[in-house]
């Protein structure tokens, strides 16, 4: 008597295990992508290969976007499994417009190959660069955005309403970005370190921002707080109100 049921919830124990293993079996695209574009809203493909994940993981795909004016864009894109506890989708805009733009994308999700998304145009799209005749002229910034060093920055003039000349470098690892090295130079109303508004992480990678940076007017504290905070309509439009994280939190 005792024996059949012992037997009895040791088969369930067995079936419930490979239930689990079965549930588990998550797959997801995984990939590294560092490039610097011209225009990735339209010619980027984040489509990546596909691995198998452990217990516990969920899918990811996380970017980050770092653009100067008149530069190329430098895309930084990881996909992959990754150890943690929540679903959640995130859209941050670290630095606004004018001048230098810095935003990220990540994604958790639960389902086999759920990280599958393959275009960035429905969160890039970054105002055109703009006409000479709208620079100040006055305002001039070395610029550069490059992976690792900048061979070259020149002195280029900066857009109406930036006020600073920032140069910096961030130091990326984790989520497949070990070692990697951004430097990036030029305009923007931002003052200080703060490309990353000071934030660490994205997604899985950790982010290590290094800088030196001039003020070449006054900084005129209230205005200067007003552009920080500034969400660009191109975002607004773009995105449905969930993907945006109020942008104060992080002023
Ligand atoms: C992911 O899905 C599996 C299977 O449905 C479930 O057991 C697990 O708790 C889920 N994990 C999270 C973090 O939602
Ligand atoms: C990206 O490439 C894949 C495979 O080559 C293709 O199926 C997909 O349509 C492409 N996506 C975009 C946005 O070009
Ligand atoms: C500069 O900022 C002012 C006040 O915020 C705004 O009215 C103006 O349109 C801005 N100029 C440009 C070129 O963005």
């Amino acid at each position: 008597m005792a024996d059949c049921c012992v037997q009895y919830f040791l088969l369930l124990f067995l079936l419930g295990a490979s239930h689990w293993t079965l549930t588990q079996n998550l797959h997801c695209e995984v990939g590294r992508n560092l490039h610097l574009e011209d225009d990735p809203g339209r010619t980027f493909n984040w489509t990546s290969k596909v691995e198998r994940c452990d217990p516990n993981e969920l899918c990811q795909e996380t970017i980050l976007l770092i653009k100067a004016e008149g530069t190329k864009t430098a895309v930084l894109a990881s996909k992959g499994c990754a150890a943690q506890d929540m679903e959640s989708m995130t859209f941050i805009q670290y630095t606004p417009p004018p001048g230098l733009i810095v935003v990220s994308y990540s994604n958790y999700c639960n389902d086999t190959l759920c990280n599958n998304r393959d275009s960035i145009s429905q969160f890039w799209k970054p105002p055109e660069t703009i006409a000479t005749s709208r620079m100040s002229g006055a305002l001039r910034c070395p610029t550069c955005v490059a992976l690792g060093p900048c061979s070259s920055a020149p002195s280029l003039p900066c857009p109406s309403n930036t006020t600073q000349c920032y140069q910096g470098r961030l130091e990326l690892s984790g989520g497949g970005m070990d070692s990697v090295v951004v430097h990036v130079k030029g305009c923007t109303p931002m003052i200080g370190c703060r490309l990353m508004a000071t934030m660490t992480s994205v997604g899985p990678m950790t982010v290590k921002e290094t800088c030196s940076y001039s003020s070449f007017l006054q900084p005129r504290k209230a205005e200067s707080r007003a552009s920080w905070r500034l969400t660009p309509l191109w975002l607004l439009e773009l995105l449905p109100p969930a993907l945006l994280l109020p942008l104060s939190h992080f002023a």
